[in-house]
């Protein structure tokens, strides 16, 4: 059945006010996550905890939607605060040896560099693979292999290039070389399909406010239930343990599933906006989202190509996402930037490029006129342009 855009795009009444594309930033959260949020909060501000064991029964309803998302098993999901914390858990939780390998690629969003790249003082050597225009190919990942490499650590898309890796090609080579395969999925899942299972990944990061829709510092860690054992809980708290309720006891042992990595008390109203989030991708469908998503990627850049800018990253469809970067032919990305939000457009600019990010709600009308404002600035030079802005937009554009 074709995704019926309309029904959808009235959940988000971003779209009564602007163009939003700049999910790879923060997206805007939809009606249903707003409500699953406020309806929370208003319990608590009424009852208090009264109703705990519903939010119980919710942590667990999430961690099946999430499973579903990537094809885990619920107990292999804990609940973080954000990707950079889920990325640190797993590469401090694996026991170390100097002279232990890390591969990874150059230009990787600083999330998935810094955790990796700390514990080189444990002695644990981190390589990166160069990209090229924004590309990077398998085979230059595995080239850098050595028997000493225990883990490939990559984004799913990268943030700048968009350009999305075939997980699954790149786990079974891991799988065959005999090291694990760490995904920052931030910038793809939500938007595309990710299945742990068939790309034999061993652990998984993801904040849920870019491509699922989700409020920010609310995010899911995935480690895979044979490497749980290897992974052990960096930071320890009361509910790491088994007998986490029975408060008089004092032995240290790890929960037998993946919330050992859920120090204390859960951030539940993120929990309950992640959860409404998710579900509505689900019942839009992750492939039709997708196929969505490349459609207008594939549309805007065609169209910034022929306005002749310098488009970064791939254009083929298997390697492409839901960003799209450019360097302006004239004038600079943070003055086009400024000059799409004095339209009404949301975009970002990052590193001396325009980053447009549309997700699926977003229609090829929207994609035409950012289109036509990008040609307008070419006719009337963007100086003039920003000369000529009318009203601008009261907000900020975060990472
Ligand atoms: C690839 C990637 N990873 C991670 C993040 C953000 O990490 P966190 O959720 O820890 O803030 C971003 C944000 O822009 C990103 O692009």
């Amino acid at each position: 059945m074709p995704l019926d855009v309309q029904h959808y795009r009235s959940q988000f009444p971003v779209t009564e006010f602007s163009i939003y594309m700049n999910h790879a930033a923060v997206a805007p959260i939809s009606q249903r996550v707003r409500d699953a949020m406020v309806g929370l909060l208003d319990e608590v501000q009424h009852f208090g905890s009264q109703h705990w064991q519903r939010w119980v029964e919710t942590y667990s309803g999430v961690r099946r939607s999430l499973a579903q998302l990537i094809n885990a098993e619920p107990d292999e999901i804990a609940f973080a605060k954000n990707t950079s914390e889920g990325i640190s858990s797993f590469a401090n939780g694996l026991g170390w040896q100097p002279g232990d390998e890390v591969v990874s690629i150059e230009g990787e969003f600083p999330a998935n560099f810094y955790a990796w790249k700390a514990l080189e003082k444990r002695g644990v050597v981190l390589r990166l693979v160069p990209a090229e225009e924004g590309r990077v190919s398998q085979e230059s990942i595995l080239r850098a292999l050595t028997p000493r490499t225990r883990v490939v650590t990559v984004s799913f898309v990268q943030y700048l290039s968009g350009f999305r890796l075939d997980l699954e090609k790149l786990g079974q080579a891991c799988a065959a070389h005999g090291c694990l395969l760490f995904v920052d999925a931030i910038q793809g899942l939500g938007a595309f399909p990710v299945d742990v299972r068939r790309a034999n990944i061993a652990g998984l990061a993801a904040d849920s406010h870019k491509w699922m829709l989700g409020p920010e510092g609310s995010a899911l860690l995935y480690v895979n239930r044979q490497v749980m054992e290897k992974v052990t809980p960096p930071e320890i708290g009361w509910m790491s343990v088994r007998h986490s309720s029975d408060f008089s006891r004092r032995d240290l042992s790890w929960r037998d599933d993946a919330r050992r990595y859920e120090c204390g008390t859960l951030n539940t109203v993120g929990v309950y906006g992640l959860g409404a989030a998710v579900n509505l991708l689900l019942e839009v469908g992750i492939p039709s989202i997708a196929e969505r998503v490349l459609d207008l990627t594939d549309r805007l850049r065609s169209g910034l190509l022929a306005q002749g800018h310098s488009v970064f990253g791939p254009r083929a469809r298997e390697e492409a996402s839901g960003i799209v970067s450019f360097v302006p032919r004239q004038g600079t990305a943070e003055r086009l930037v400024e000059w799409f939000l004095a339209n009404h457009v949301q975009v970002a600019s990052r590193l001396g490029m325009v980053r447009i990010s549309p997700h699926f709600y977003n229609t090829e009308e929207e994609i035409d006129r950012v289109l036509e404002i990008s040609r307008e600035v070419e006719s009337l030079g963007v100086k003039n342009s920003l000369g000529r802005r009318t009203h601008r937009l009261p907000c900020t554009t975060p990472p």
